[in-house]
């Protein structure tokens, strides 16, 4: 069966955009199945870096196509900033970019309200790209899908439809101006046009993709533990970067995926607030965070660094049904002397058995560590696996049993040719 899932492992930033695209390669189509322009998926060839927000990662390699599920949802201003740059760089779009005709929209009200939750509710520091919102309306049934651009009357009346309630919401509760309804209306009633040539029920052309045995890939968005279920809940998205979120955000079946891959960094970032066990707020954490150039892909924020927590990947890999992994970043380790794993957590001088899933528990845990010696040599210009320093593949070997996943890919380099494949 020809789908293989690619998922974020951790908080998300794994490098899903390089690993896509190094994959695209040998494959027929890259589907986005979640998520919205809060991803920043970076993909870097020769000397050139390019951030993909809603366009899948394989746009890079003229014989794929590209596909934005059904799960995802997409600011149209956004999408069309993104085209308009591909465009620029005289990348190929038409006829290889498919819009689910089914996408949920994140309209200016989304935005607006997802900046002003932040300021006055629990701060989950959200990209302010207006997902949450946007999914709340999925989900109250008064969404406005990608489809009813193509139908103006109908697009007017549920847009306006649903100013007027935001407006209620804005002025009661967050005693905040209106917004302006027929100049939200007149920006977005030509959407359509630009938009046309891409809509189409991606679903149906999925499934037959899989008739003709075409070989896919769901491209995950954020990461595993920032899963609305799953995840370290409140602060997490508001979708499902899980694998089991590929097929129903792609509409293709659980059966015709045979393998998932987890893509996982060696050491743990993340950005937004949440508790984060194996963080380090010091030297070190700045170390990794300069050395590793963790900055967000969308919206610059400094991300919080900390070691490999081998913990929180087992339960990864458990509910994403991790078949193997693509290790990245061990070049960022480089030149520490000595890297710590977390091999488990303590409560109360107590270890735990399994990764606990309740916020209290979590915020409460003590990281168990153990220390390696690093291996103090560079690793970026190496093009077999079997070159790579020993401690560098002590190291690979520590991460492969404590997380019972096969590695498959390290990537010592954010660039395509910076990959060893096993
Ligand atoms: P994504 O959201 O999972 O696609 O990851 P991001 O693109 O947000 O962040 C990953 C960052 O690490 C990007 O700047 C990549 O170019 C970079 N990167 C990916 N793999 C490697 C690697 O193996 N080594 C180094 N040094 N950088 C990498
Ligand atoms: P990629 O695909 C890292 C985080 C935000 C915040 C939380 C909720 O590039 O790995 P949201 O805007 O989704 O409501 O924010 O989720 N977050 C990400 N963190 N990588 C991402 O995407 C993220 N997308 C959202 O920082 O903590
Ligand atoms: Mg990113």
């Amino acid at each position: 069966m020809p789908v293989k899932i690619i998922v974020g492992a951790q908080w998300g930033d794994e490098g899903k955009g390089k690993i896509v695209d190094h994959l695209s390669e040998s494959v027929d189509i890259v589907a986005r199945y979640q998520g919205g322009a809060n991803a920043g998926h970076t993909v870097v060839i020769g000397d050139k870096h390019y951030v993909l927000h809603l366009i899948p990662s394989g746009i890079f390699h003229p014989k794929v196509t590209c596909v934005i599920g059904n799960g995802v949802v997409i600011d149209p201003i956004a999408l069309m900033d993104e085209i308009r740059q591909l465009q620029s760089l005289n990348i190929n779009i038409t006829g290889r970019l498919l819009i689910s005709h089914n996408a949920h929209l994140i309209m200016p009200y989304h935005k607006l309200l997802d900046s002003i939750r932040e300021k006055t509710s629990e701060k989950i520091g959200t990209t302010g790209r207006g997902i949450g919102p946007a999914y709340i309306d999925k989900f109250m049934r008064v969404g406005i899908k990608i489809v009813d651009l193509l139908d103006r009357d109908t697009f007017v009346s549920k847009l306006k439809r649903n100013i007027e309630e935001k407006n209620q919401i804005l002025k009661k509760i967050y005693d905040n101006p209106e917004l302006d309804i027929d100049s939200i209306v007149h920006e977005y009633e030509n959407f359509d046009k630009q938009i046309d040539e891409f809509i189409t029920d991606t679903s149906l052309f999925l499934n037959k993709a899989l008739k003709e045995n075409k070989q896919i890939l769901a491209e995950g968005a954020q990461g595993a533990l920032l899963d609305i279920d799953h995840g370290t809940y409140p602060f997490v998205t508001s979708s499902n970067p899980t694998s089991g979120g590929a097929c129903t955000g792609l509409g293709i079946p659980p059966t015709s995926v045979n393998s998932i891959l987890g893509v996982v960094k060696v050491y743990t970032t993340r950005v937004g607030n949440g508790p984060f066990p194996t963080e380090l707020e010091d030297e070190t954490g700045e170390q990794l965070r300069t050395i590793g150039g963790e900055f967000g892909a969308t919206t610059g924020r400094p991300r919080r660094c900390g070691w490999f927590d081998s913990a929180m990947l087992k339960y990864s890999a458990m509910i994403n049904g991790i078949t193997e992994i693509a290790v990245t970043k061990l070049d960022v380790l480089d030149t520490f002397k000595q890297i710590k794993v977390c091999t488990g957590y303590t409560i109360d001088g107590k270890p735990l058995k399994s990764y606990p899933t309740d916020l209290r528990t979590l915020e409460n845990v003590k990281p168990v560590y153990t220390v390696f010696d690093g291996w103090n040599s560079s690793t970026k210009n190496i093009k077999h696996f079997n070159e790579l320093p020993l401690n560098a593949k002590l190291y690979l070997d520590v991460i492969e049993e404590l997380t019972g996943s096969k590695i498959k890919m390290v990537s010592v380099g954010a660039r395509r040719d910076q990959t060893l494949i096993i």
